[in-house]
């Protein structure tokens, strides 16, 4: 695993790392395929995406976006995952292909095998371990240390077999879908995106864990061989660079 790069929370360097991640992808590969994050701090960057300039930077029909979690509620629900990205980004877009996780006449176990059979078909594979690759893979973290809909202590955080699965989180709705520990560190790229002081206890956590304590679930977020970067609100990283041996990738 490479070692995280820390980056202050910026919208302008986002959006450019963001183009530059697709841009990426798209020379390589023809197609970008990004998971999108859910909650609240993602909108922010959502919103800044579908800005006029951001809309023409880019070929937007060669990029497919799926989600990394998604509360199992209906897709105009507004705790939808879906309808925050969808209304706050993908709706400007001139084309794209989006594919919501299932959440409508469906069971959530049912709907976790139909998404898995999409990210079969529509991704391409790491074929010694049958795992779907993203290009990039957005993330939230809550203050207890969940990451998508991995909560400490729910069974969805163990699954190792499976791409996706049904979760419960603590708060409602608490039915959830959720990609796997598994799919999220095969991908490419994974970035965090995390803001607020409720945060930086959990995140000291994570990114600097108790020896012998059991890791959030933030903190078992290790692509294997991919990028991991953690974009931090300024504030956030006090007292992270005294503890990280300063290397060139630390980037404060
Ligand atoms: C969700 C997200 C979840 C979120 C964190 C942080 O469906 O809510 O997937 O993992 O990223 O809870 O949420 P905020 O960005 O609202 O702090």
């Amino acid at each position: 695993m490479r070692r995280p790069v820390y980056l202050h929370y910026d919208l302008e360097a986002l959006q450019g790392a963001l183009l530059t991640a697709a841009r990426m992808a798209i020379a390589d590969r023809g197609m970008c395929a990004i998971a999108l994050a859910g909650g609240s701090t993602p909108r922010a960057l959502y919103e800044a995406m579908a800005q006029p300039p951001m809309l023409s930077a880019l070929d937007w029909s060669r990029v497919a976006f799926f989600w990394g979690d998604e509360r199992f509620v209906p897709p105009d629900h507004p705790a939808s995952n879906f309808r925050m990205a969808f209304d706050a980004w993908l709706r400007y877009l001139p084309q794209s292909s989006c594919f919501p996780m299932p959440t409508m006449g469906v069971s959530p176990e049912d709907a976790s095998h139909q998404y898995e059979r999409t990210l079969r078909s529509e991704l391409s594979l790491r074929k010694e371990e049958d795992l779907p690759i993203f290009d990039l893979i957005l993330l939230g973290m809550g203050d207890d240390g969940h990451t998508a809909s991995l909560f400490p202590g729910d069974f969805a955080l163990e699954e190792q077999a499976r791409w996706v699965a049904p979760a419960v989180a603590p708060s409602e709705p608490a039915q959830r879908l959720t990609l796997t520990l598994p799919v999220i560190n095969a991908a490419r790229q994974v970035w965090f995106l995390v803001k607020g002081a409720s945060k930086i206890d959990a995140l000291h956590q994570v990114l600097q864990p108790e020896p012998g304590k059991p890791l959030l679930p933030a903190a078992r977020v290790k692509p294997v061989d991919g990028e991991l970067l953690w974009w931090l609100e300024k504030g956030l990283d006090a007292g992270l660079q005294e503890k990280s041996p300063p290397t060139g990738e630390d980037r404060f």
